[in-house]
Protein backbone atom coordinates (compact mmCIF):
# COMPACT_ATOMS: atom_id res chain seq x y z
CA UNK A 1 0.00 0.00 0.00
CA UNK A 2 1.00 3.65 -0.63
CA UNK A 3 2.26 5.30 2.70
CA UNK A 4 1.05 9.05 2.96
CA UNK A 5 3.86 11.23 3.54
CA UNK A 6 3.71 13.39 6.38
CA UNK A 7 0.15 12.98 6.68
CA UNK A 8 0.39 13.13 10.71
CA UNK A 9 1.51 17.20 9.96
CA UNK A 10 -0.65 17.77 7.15
CA UNK A 11 -3.57 17.09 9.20
CA UNK A 12 -2.14 19.03 12.37
CA UNK A 13 -2.17 21.88 10.19
CA UNK A 14 -5.75 21.36 8.59
CA UNK A 15 -6.72 20.82 12.41
CA UNK A 16 -5.76 24.98 12.64
CA UNK A 17 -9.31 25.41 11.03
CA UNK A 18 -12.26 24.19 13.47
CA UNK A 19 -14.52 23.32 11.69
CA UNK A 20 -16.55 20.96 9.36
CA UNK A 21 -14.14 21.26 6.38
CA UNK A 22 -14.39 21.27 2.89
CA UNK A 23 -11.34 20.25 1.66
CA UNK A 24 -9.43 19.26 -1.88
CA UNK A 25 -6.41 16.40 -2.51
CA UNK A 26 -5.65 17.39 -5.60
CA UNK A 27 -3.23 14.79 -6.29
CA UNK A 28 -5.32 11.45 -4.50
CA UNK A 29 -3.60 9.02 -6.40
CA UNK A 30 -4.09 5.87 -3.98
CA UNK A 31 -6.46 7.98 -1.78
CA UNK A 32 -3.59 7.03 1.01
CA UNK A 33 -3.82 10.83 2.57
CA UNK A 34 -7.41 11.05 1.78
CA UNK A 35 -8.04 8.11 4.24
CA UNK A 36 -6.22 9.44 7.16
CA UNK A 37 -7.77 12.94 6.28
CA UNK A 38 -11.06 11.34 6.74
CA UNK A 39 -10.31 8.92 9.72
CA UNK A 40 -9.18 12.44 11.45
CA UNK A 41 -10.83 15.18 10.28
CA UNK A 42 -13.99 16.49 10.74
CA UNK A 43 -14.96 16.63 6.74
CA UNK A 44 -17.84 18.12 5.25
CA UNK A 45 -16.55 17.27 1.87
CA UNK A 46 -13.50 15.73 0.63
CA UNK A 47 -12.89 16.45 -3.24
CA UNK A 48 -9.97 14.11 -4.61
CA UNK A 49 -8.69 15.00 -7.84
CA UNK A 50 -6.42 13.24 -10.16
CA UNK A 51 -5.04 13.74 -13.65
CA UNK A 52 -4.57 9.40 -14.44
CA UNK A 53 -7.84 7.67 -15.20
CA UNK A 54 -6.49 4.51 -13.19
CA UNK A 55 -6.08 6.54 -9.78
CA UNK A 56 -9.68 7.74 -11.12
CA UNK A 57 -10.97 4.13 -11.17
CA UNK A 58 -9.38 3.12 -7.92
CA UNK A 59 -10.33 6.03 -6.32
CA UNK A 60 -13.68 5.24 -7.27
CA UNK A 61 -13.84 2.01 -5.62
CA UNK A 62 -12.39 2.56 -2.36
CA UNK A 63 -14.39 5.31 -1.36
CA UNK A 64 -17.88 4.24 -3.00
CA UNK A 65 -20.44 5.17 -0.74
CA UNK A 66 -18.87 7.35 1.00
CA UNK A 67 -21.01 10.88 0.83
CA UNK A 68 -18.51 12.76 1.82
CA UNK A 69 -16.35 12.26 -0.77
CA UNK A 70 -16.64 13.65 -4.45
CA UNK A 71 -13.98 12.87 -6.96
CA UNK A 72 -13.07 14.53 -10.49
CA UNK A 73 -10.69 12.98 -13.04
CA UNK A 74 -8.53 16.61 -14.10
CA UNK A 75 -6.20 18.20 -14.18
CA UNK A 76 -4.49 20.62 -11.45
CA UNK A 77 -4.16 23.22 -13.09
CA UNK A 78 -7.73 24.29 -13.85
CA UNK A 79 -8.84 22.97 -10.29
CA UNK A 80 -10.77 26.30 -9.77
CA UNK A 81 -13.03 25.63 -13.06
CA UNK A 82 -13.59 22.06 -11.89
CA UNK A 83 -14.38 23.44 -8.21
CA UNK A 84 -16.78 26.12 -9.70
CA UNK A 85 -17.97 23.54 -12.11
CA UNK A 86 -19.23 21.23 -9.05
CA UNK A 87 -21.00 24.02 -7.35
CA UNK A 88 -18.50 24.48 -4.25
CA UNK A 89 -18.39 27.65 -2.94
CA UNK A 90 -15.14 28.15 -1.75
CA UNK A 91 -12.76 25.32 -0.25
CA UNK A 92 -11.00 25.39 3.17
CA UNK A 93 -7.94 24.06 2.33
CA UNK A 94 -6.00 22.07 -0.68
CA UNK A 95 -3.42 19.31 -0.52
CA UNK A 96 -1.12 19.01 -3.04
CA UNK A 97 1.45 15.58 -3.18
CA UNK A 98 3.77 15.99 -6.35
CA UNK A 99 5.16 13.33 -8.30
CA UNK A 100 4.61 9.62 -9.16
CA UNK A 101 2.03 7.62 -7.37
CA UNK A 102 3.36 4.02 -5.84
CA UNK A 103 0.59 2.56 -8.42
CA UNK A 104 2.04 4.45 -11.52
CA UNK A 105 5.87 3.34 -10.45
CA UNK A 106 4.74 -0.34 -10.34
CA UNK A 107 2.74 -0.55 -12.99
CA UNK A 108 4.79 -2.21 -15.67
CA UNK A 109 3.11 -0.38 -19.20
CA UNK A 110 3.52 2.97 -17.89
CA UNK A 111 7.15 3.69 -18.26
CA UNK A 112 8.05 5.49 -15.01
CA UNK A 113 10.30 3.35 -13.76
CA UNK A 114 13.21 1.37 -15.47
CA UNK A 115 13.51 -1.93 -12.82
CA UNK A 116 10.56 -3.21 -15.46
CA UNK A 117 11.57 -3.36 -18.88
CA UNK A 118 8.53 -1.67 -20.53
CA UNK A 119 7.12 0.86 -22.88
CA UNK A 120 8.59 4.60 -23.08
CA UNK A 121 5.11 6.12 -21.88
CA UNK A 122 5.18 8.37 -18.61
CA UNK A 123 2.53 10.29 -19.16
CA UNK A 124 -0.17 10.66 -16.17
CA UNK A 125 -3.03 10.75 -17.96
CA UNK A 126 -2.86 7.71 -20.82
CA UNK A 127 -6.01 8.92 -22.29
CA UNK A 128 -4.62 11.74 -23.56
CA UNK A 129 -3.24 11.92 -26.66
CA UNK A 130 -0.43 14.55 -25.37
CA UNK A 131 3.42 13.77 -25.71
CA UNK A 132 4.68 10.39 -24.56
CA UNK A 133 8.50 9.68 -23.08
CA UNK A 134 9.04 8.23 -26.46
CA UNK A 135 8.09 11.31 -28.60
CA UNK A 136 11.21 13.24 -25.98
CA UNK A 137 13.66 10.26 -26.26
CA UNK A 138 13.10 9.63 -30.50
CA UNK A 139 12.37 13.20 -31.76
CA UNK A 140 13.49 15.72 -29.74
CA UNK A 141 17.02 17.21 -30.85
CA UNK A 142 20.36 16.49 -28.98
CA UNK A 143 20.26 20.10 -28.25
CA UNK A 144 16.52 19.62 -26.91
CA UNK A 145 17.57 17.41 -24.70
CA UNK A 146 20.44 18.59 -23.76
CA UNK A 147 18.25 21.74 -22.55
CA UNK A 148 15.16 19.54 -20.51
CA UNK A 149 18.06 17.31 -18.91
CA UNK A 150 19.98 20.91 -17.54
CA UNK A 151 16.91 22.09 -17.10
CA UNK A 152 14.72 19.75 -15.31
CA UNK A 153 17.61 16.78 -14.16
CA UNK A 154 20.15 19.51 -12.87
CA UNK A 155 23.04 18.27 -15.05
CA UNK A 156 25.58 20.45 -15.09
CA UNK A 157 25.68 21.58 -18.55
CA UNK A 158 28.63 19.48 -20.25
CA UNK A 159 27.31 16.04 -18.62
CA UNK A 160 23.94 17.00 -19.52
CA UNK A 161 25.13 17.32 -23.49
CA UNK A 162 26.81 14.25 -23.00
CA UNK A 163 23.87 11.87 -22.34
CA UNK A 164 22.20 14.00 -25.02
CA UNK A 165 25.04 13.31 -27.61
CA UNK A 166 24.82 9.87 -26.25
CA UNK A 167 21.04 9.24 -27.05
CA UNK A 168 20.96 11.08 -30.31
CA UNK A 169 24.13 8.84 -31.32
CA UNK A 170 22.13 5.49 -30.09
CA UNK A 171 19.27 6.46 -32.01
CA UNK A 172 21.29 6.66 -35.57
CA UNK A 173 22.65 2.87 -34.85
CA UNK A 174 19.87 1.35 -33.09
CA UNK A 175 17.00 3.11 -35.03
CA UNK A 176 14.41 4.34 -32.21
CA UNK A 177 15.05 3.30 -28.36
CA UNK A 178 11.93 2.06 -27.22
CA UNK A 179 11.97 0.77 -23.64
CA UNK A 180 13.26 1.83 -20.20
CA UNK A 181 15.74 -0.29 -20.18
CA UNK A 182 17.23 0.71 -23.55
CA UNK A 183 17.38 4.18 -22.30
CA UNK A 184 18.71 3.21 -18.93
CA UNK A 185 21.23 1.22 -20.75
CA UNK A 186 22.40 4.17 -23.20
CA UNK A 187 22.60 6.48 -19.64
CA UNK A 188 25.07 4.46 -17.61
CA UNK A 189 27.00 4.30 -20.58
CA UNK A 190 28.07 7.90 -19.81
CA UNK A 191 27.54 8.11 -16.42
CA UNK A 192 28.98 5.87 -13.58
CA UNK A 193 27.46 4.38 -11.25
CA UNK A 194 27.91 5.67 -8.04
CA UNK A 195 26.52 5.26 -4.72
CA UNK A 196 22.72 3.72 -4.49
CA UNK A 197 21.20 5.95 -7.22
CA UNK A 198 20.38 4.56 -10.64
CA UNK A 199 22.72 7.26 -12.85
CA UNK A 200 19.48 7.06 -14.95
CA UNK A 201 16.94 8.62 -12.14
CA UNK A 202 17.16 12.17 -13.30
CA UNK A 203 17.61 11.69 -16.59
CA UNK A 204 14.17 9.90 -16.51
CA UNK A 205 12.81 12.34 -14.10
CA UNK A 206 13.69 15.13 -16.54
CA UNK A 207 11.76 13.51 -19.21
CA UNK A 208 8.51 13.07 -16.81
CA UNK A 209 9.10 16.56 -16.29
CA UNK A 210 9.24 17.29 -19.92
CA UNK A 211 5.93 14.94 -20.98
CA UNK A 212 3.60 16.37 -18.10
CA UNK A 213 4.65 19.53 -18.04
CA UNK A 214 4.86 19.43 -14.50
CA UNK A 215 6.59 22.72 -13.43
CA UNK A 216 4.04 24.51 -15.38
CA UNK A 217 1.29 22.66 -13.62
CA UNK A 218 2.15 23.51 -10.05
CA UNK A 219 2.96 27.01 -10.70
CA UNK A 220 -0.86 27.10 -12.20
CA UNK A 221 -2.41 24.84 -9.60
CA UNK A 222 -0.95 26.77 -7.11
CA UNK A 223 -2.29 29.70 -8.22
CA UNK A 224 -5.54 27.88 -9.05
CA UNK A 225 -5.88 27.00 -5.41
CA UNK A 226 -5.51 30.20 -4.11
CA UNK A 227 -8.30 31.91 -6.00
CA UNK A 228 -10.67 28.56 -4.64
CA UNK A 229 -9.54 29.41 -1.05
CA UNK A 230 -12.22 30.78 1.41
CA UNK A 231 -10.35 33.21 3.69
CA UNK A 232 -8.39 31.90 6.71
CA UNK A 233 -8.20 28.40 4.34
CA UNK A 234 -4.80 26.73 3.72
CA UNK A 235 -2.92 25.43 1.45
CA UNK A 236 -0.24 22.46 1.82
CA UNK A 237 2.61 20.69 -0.57
CA UNK A 238 4.58 18.37 -0.64
CA UNK A 239 7.23 18.60 -2.56
CA UNK A 240 9.68 15.81 -3.29
CA UNK A 241 12.45 17.45 -5.42
CA UNK A 242 14.63 20.70 -5.45
CA UNK A 243 12.70 21.80 -8.74
CA UNK A 244 9.34 21.19 -7.15
CA UNK A 245 10.14 22.38 -4.14
CA UNK A 246 11.44 26.10 -5.17
CA UNK A 247 9.05 26.64 -6.94
CA UNK A 248 6.14 26.14 -3.84
CA UNK A 249 8.76 28.11 -1.57
CA UNK A 250 8.72 30.88 -4.21
CA UNK A 251 5.27 31.07 -4.30
CA UNK A 252 4.11 31.09 -0.87
CA UNK A 253 6.93 33.61 -0.63
CA UNK A 254 5.87 36.29 -3.05
CA UNK A 255 2.20 35.81 -2.07
CA UNK A 256 3.07 36.52 1.74
CA UNK A 257 4.92 39.73 0.35
CA UNK A 258 1.91 40.59 -1.96
CA UNK A 259 -0.21 40.40 1.26
CA UNK A 260 -2.73 37.49 0.31
CA UNK A 261 -1.66 35.67 3.70
CA UNK A 262 1.19 34.14 5.52
CA UNK A 263 3.35 31.25 5.41
CA UNK A 264 2.89 28.51 8.46
CA UNK A 265 5.79 27.11 7.71
CA UNK A 266 9.12 29.30 7.35
CA UNK A 267 11.14 26.23 7.95
CA UNK A 268 10.33 23.73 5.42
CA UNK A 269 8.57 20.49 7.29
CA UNK A 270 10.35 17.03 6.73
CA UNK A 271 9.62 13.56 8.35
CA UNK A 272 11.23 12.62 11.35
CA UNK A 273 13.84 10.57 11.42
CA UNK A 274 11.57 7.30 12.16
CA UNK A 275 9.17 8.26 9.42
CA UNK A 276 12.23 8.41 7.05
CA UNK A 277 13.47 5.47 8.38
CA UNK A 278 10.70 3.34 7.93
CA UNK A 279 9.50 4.37 4.61
CA UNK A 280 12.66 5.38 2.15
CA UNK A 281 10.25 6.56 -0.33
CA UNK A 282 9.16 9.43 1.51
CA UNK A 283 12.55 10.34 2.38
CA UNK A 284 12.80 13.34 0.82
CA UNK A 285 9.61 14.72 1.16
CA UNK A 286 9.19 18.67 2.22
CA UNK A 287 6.17 20.27 3.24
CA UNK A 288 5.02 23.95 2.83
CA UNK A 289 1.83 25.38 4.01
CA UNK A 290 -0.01 28.88 3.36
CA UNK A 291 -2.73 30.20 5.12
CA UNK A 292 -5.12 32.72 2.99
CA UNK A 293 -5.76 36.10 4.88
CA UNK A 294 -8.78 35.69 7.21
CA UNK A 295 -10.87 38.71 5.43
CA UNK A 296 -9.85 39.90 2.07
C1 LIG B 1 2.60 11.11 -5.09
S1 LIG B 1 1.09 10.70 -5.89
C2 LIG B 1 -0.11 11.09 -4.67
C3 LIG B 1 -0.40 10.00 -3.69
C4 LIG B 1 -1.56 10.31 -2.76
N1 LIG B 1 -1.30 11.47 -1.95
C5 LIG B 1 -1.92 9.13 -1.89
O1 LIG B 1 -2.00 9.31 -0.66
O2 LIG B 1 -2.15 8.05 -2.41
C6 LIG B 1 0.86 12.02 -7.04
C7 LIG B 1 -0.40 11.94 -7.87
O3 LIG B 1 -0.58 13.19 -8.52
C8 LIG B 1 -1.17 12.95 -9.78
N2 LIG B 1 -0.92 14.13 -10.62
C9 LIG B 1 0.25 14.52 -11.16
N3 LIG B 1 0.09 15.66 -11.85
C10 LIG B 1 -1.21 16.01 -11.72
C11 LIG B 1 -1.98 17.11 -12.21
N4 LIG B 1 -1.42 18.07 -12.95
N5 LIG B 1 -3.29 17.16 -11.88
C12 LIG B 1 -3.86 16.19 -11.11
N6 LIG B 1 -3.17 15.13 -10.64
C13 LIG B 1 -1.86 15.04 -10.94
C14 LIG B 1 -0.51 11.69 -10.25
O4 LIG B 1 -1.31 11.03 -11.24
C15 LIG B 1 -0.38 10.88 -8.96
O5 LIG B 1 -1.46 10.00 -8.80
Amino acid sequence: VHYPALADKVVHFFKLLSKPLVLLDATAGAGSHAEYILRSLPIEKLILMDLDPDAISYLREKFAGDNRVLIIHGNFADLDKYIAKAGIRGLDGVLFDFGVSYHQIFSPQRGFSFTHDSNLDMRFNRSSSGLTAWDVVNLYSWWELKEILEKYGEFPAHIAERIARKIAEARSWMGNIDTTTQLADIVSQVLSHRGKIHPATRVFQAIRIEVNRELDNIKDGLDAALRSLLPGGIIQAISYHSLEDRIVKQKFREWEKEGFGRRLTKKVVKPSWEEAKEHPTVRSAKLRVFQKEADK
